[in-house]
């Protein structure tokens, strides 16, 4: 099985890419050894609002002095930081958009957590289909890497030897029926109902778990959708569209899946705040055509 590393350059990756994924790749290992030693809770809010858990705010200031001190990233923009991190003396012109632990409520019932990262060159507020990368780390049974580089989707896993070897390339997204979606039913609106209806009566069954990667990931493999659609409360869903919608639709992109705040494909929406909320479906191309062809 070949490295990550091997894989980069067999796909012609421009060198200081390669080795800023490589970089990136080679956090797993602190992360989720900081698991263990940091359980509690900050106090402090990050940009959505949400109560930043330790881990977020750990796995955060890790990354970030990480990247910073590589010499190859030119700006930071994360789901914790209220503001951009510019990074003088970068050697690139790399931007890199991070989600540093996503759904990390979930670590204190030891459920699958992630991080989510995309890579521009240039600017952070582009469209999610400019991507030069879109990776995330997935802490399950095993830690695993999914990467695309806008050659295809590979997984890698990493080994006792601290080495991602590949497991799987060139995946493609089937058409299938798990769903998952946030929110609450007596929230949802009409069409979002109504589709999640169509999807269960279609033999439809439910996987969520409360973390976006680790659904994402088992939609990857096993097609359906996941769901965290606009509601009364919230028009604009929960989820973030540089963080989490651009790098993850981009994934899906590559592996012929779809991803759709319910009407347009969302990659080809050019994001005006950084923080900037989007409701998200995200699956098998043709469950998301069927949701985009309904009457709201
Ligand atoms: P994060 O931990 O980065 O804030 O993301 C949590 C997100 C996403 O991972 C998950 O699918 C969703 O929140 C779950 O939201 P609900 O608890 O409202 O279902
Ligand atoms: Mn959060
Ligand atoms: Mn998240
Ligand atoms: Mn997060």
């Amino acid at each position: 099985m070949i490295t990550v590393q091997e894989y980069l350059r067999e796909h012609g990756c421009d060198e200081d890419l390669g080795r800023l994924i490589s970089l990136i790749a080679d956090q797993a290992d602190p992360i989720r050894g900081a698991f263990i030693a940091n359980q509690s809770y900050a106090t402090t809010l990050n940009s959505s609002g949400e109560v930043q858990a330790e881990l977020d705010a750990w796995a955060d200031d890790h990354l970030i002095r990480v990247m910073k001190g590589s010499g190859l990233v030119s700006r930071i923009a994360s789901e914790e930081q209220d503001e951009v991190v510019e990074c003088p003396g970068s050697c690139s012109d790399y931007t890199v958009v991070m989600d540093p632990l996503d759904g990390s409520s979930l670590i204190a019932v030891n459920l699958a957590v992630g991080s989510i990262f995309g890579i521009y060159k240039g600017p952070i507020l582009q469209k999610g289909r400019n991507l030069a990368a879109a990776l995330y780390l997935l802490y399950g049974p095993m830690t695993t890497l999914t990467l695309s580089i806008g050659s295809g989707v590979a997984t890698f896993a990493l080994a006792d030897d601290g080495r991602f070897l590949l497991m799987e390339d060139g995946i493609r997204m089937p058409e299938g029926s798990i769903y998952g979606s946030g929110g609450t039913r007596p929230e949802w609106t009409g069409k979002h109902t109504a589709f999640i209806t169509s999807i269960e009566d279609g033999g439809g069954k439910v996987r969520y778990s409360g973390s976006f990667v680790a659904d994402f990931h088992q939609i990857l493999k096993y097609g359906g959708l996941y769901a965290y659609p606009a509601s009364r409360g919230r028009p604009e869903g929960k989820l973030r569209l540089v963080f989490e919608a651009q790098p993850i639709g981009f994934l899906a992109m590559q592996a012929g899946g779809r991803i759709s705040d319910g009407f347009t494909d969302i990659l080809d929406i050019l994001p005006t705040d950084v923080h900037q909320k989007i409701p998200i479906y995200v699956g098998s191309r043709g469950l998301i055509e069927r949701l985009e062809s309904m009457e709201e």
